[in-house]
């Protein structure tokens, strides 16, 4: 149960006269019994005027609440109500609406609502939480910020129910056990002999040996799975405004481990004439100088690489003759400060991905998600030759929004999304899940983006379903390595047979070291 109470002051345009007055009475009690129910099964659901008073250009209404004729709702709605009248018969006018010392009494003892914005306080008593608000004006009441605020609680009451719960992951399949042909770590030889070079936390220098190895992983994966099914490649845009996150939900679920980009606040040199004096000084970059400098973020860095492909198709009426649409994207970077550390390409901050993009009907989404599955399987099973399995897990855009979901029953036709894991073998047994690498995803969306972007498919009563698929080549090159090794003989064939002879790699005086350019000459042996 909800209900609401508080004084609505309604700023006249003048003090209304005796004639006025007297009429009140009888205004109020037909509001009461007409458009304050409106909506309502029962008076509980409903809104009521209890007092009123008039002084001077004031009229100030207590309103009590229930759930359908919320009390913000009521205020509105008496303003519209009173308006033509007031205007029609004493030519007055109603120049505000405020709404003061409102309380919101829910049932239940919902803790976790201590600090909230545009609230004064919160009292928890005897089974019920009273939630004191701020003072409100008209805009406040009409956005409406009362509404927004409940689901807040409520969607912070779940999240601490939930919040406990590790996210959920059922096996759907698996390749079967595979012996590896090494037991080393990728990444330390990787870095040793000099192919990859840390620049910063979860960043690195790839030498050409590594890119083109990268880059072959990239056409294998091309020419094995998104080119067969005939996706064509576009170029996404790789900033994002903070306000496509209202729709996309990154805002408020991935704003801890986002990138935020910010633009000068002037762009005029002479403007940054103290910070550049400090520079030349200082020997030092002020960061809290150049902060004053900078305007507020506007942007963050590509984060799921799929944004802008719902952005493109947003508002827009789509003919079912393009349908599907299958496009997909690897013109840029994503960067993300994953939790739980950051640990050579297996972790990083800026990751290269092939995000694979398709948009139509549900059974069109569905069907090029389980086309993609098949060839999926084909790549990692038979091309790559990895030791594999697959999960379906906690969607990724439910996780990237903030939301929670209750475990449900594994349906691959419903929206969702599917984890793809290596076995790394340098970590220990297959048995222990730890040992395992989530290597990429494949995800049907429905209508979690198609709404909020309102795409809509030219018959009205069709939905546009959406699906994305990440491919990011770091990690399925690490896994590889990581069960082959560097010997090309323990390669698969299609493997061997595309990266065929490696480039030269870079040899300094003191890069890599001794024992990075012995290891590197073995690796080279082979590879004669
Ligand atoms: N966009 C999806 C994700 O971020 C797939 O890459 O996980
Ligand atoms: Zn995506």
């Amino acid at each position: 149960m909800i209900r609401f109470r508080g004084f609505v002051e309604y700023i006249l345009s003048k003090k209304p006269p005796e004639k006025f007055v007297n009429r009140l009475e009888s205004l109020i009690k037909d509001l009461n019994a007409d458009v304050l129910t409106r909506g309502a099964k029962t008076p509980e659901e409903a809104a009521r005027i209890t007092e009123f008073a008039l002084e001077n250009q004031k009229m100030i209404l207590k309103i009590e609440s229930g759930r359908r004729v919320r009390l913000h709702q009521a205020a509105l709605r008496v303003k519209n109500a009173l308006a033509p009248v007031l205007g029609r018969d004493y030519k007055i006018g109603i120049r505000e609406v405020l709404l003061k010392q409102a309380v919101i009494e829910l049932d239940g003892e919902y803790k976790v609502t201590t600090k909230l914005p545009f609230v004064v306080r919160v009292e928890v008593t005897n089974g019920k939480t009273l939630i004191y608000l701020n003072d409100m004006d008209e805009s406040s009441l009409k956005r409406p910020i009362i509404d927004r605020l409940i689901q807040l609680i409520e969607y912070k009451e779940l999240k601490s129910k939930f919040g406990g719960k590790a996210e959920h992951w059922q096996l759907i399949k698996k390749s079967r056990e595979k012996k590896p042909m090494f037991t080393g770590d990728p990444n330390e030889i990787l870095e040793k002999v000099g192919w990859i070079k840390r620049y910063s936390v979860g960043q690195w220098f790839y030498t050409p040996p590594l890119t083109y190895m990268i880059r072959k992983f990239q056409e294998l994966f091309l020419e094995t799975v998104v080119k067969p099914l005939g996706f064509q490649e576009a170029i996404y845009p790789k900033i994002i405004p903070v306000e496509m996150g209202l729709k996309t939900g990154h805002i408020k679920g991935t704003v801890n481990q986002m990138i935020f980009a910010c633009q000068p606040k002037s762009y005029n040199i002479e403007d940054f004439s103290e910070f550049l004096d400090l520079v030349m000084v200082l020997d030092e970059v002020p960061r809290d100088v150049l902060r004053d400098h900078l305007r507020d973020p506007s942007h963050w860095l590509c984060f799921a690489q799929c944004e802008p492909f719902y952005w493109f198709f947003g508002s827009e009426i789509i003919d079912p003759k393009v349908l599907p649409v299958k496009w997909y994207d690897m013109s840029g970077p994503s960067f993300r400060w994953e939790a739980g550390g950051i640990k050579g390409l297996e972790r990083l901050v800026e990751f290269h991905r092939i995000e694979v993009t398709w948009l139509g009907e549900p059974e069109q989404v569905i069907d090029i998600r389980n086309k993609l599955l098949d060839r999926y399987e084909h790549f990692m099973d038979k091309v790559l030759d990895l030791e594999w399995r697959w999960a379906w897990v906690t969607p990724f855009f439910l996780v990237h929004a903030g939301e929670i979901e209750e475990e449900t029953e594994i349906n691959l036709d419903q929206p969702g999304t599917i984890d793809f894991e290596a076995w790394i073998p340098y970590r220990g047994e297959r048995q222990n899940p730890n040992n395992w690498l989530e290597i990429g995803n494949i995800s049907i969306h429905g209508t979690k983006y198609s709404k909020p972007f309102k795409i809509k498919h030219k018959l009205q009563d069709k939905e546009i379903w959406t699906g994305c698929s990440g491919f990011g080549v770091q990690r399925w090159l690490i896994a590889f390595l990581a069960q082959k090794g560097f010997d090309p003989d323990n390669w698969p064939k299609p493997v061997r047979e595309k990266i065929g002879k490696l480039p030269e790699s870079i040899q300094l005086v003191t890069y890599p070291n001794k024992e990075g350019k012995k290891l590197l000459e073995e690796i080279y042996n082979k590879f004669q």
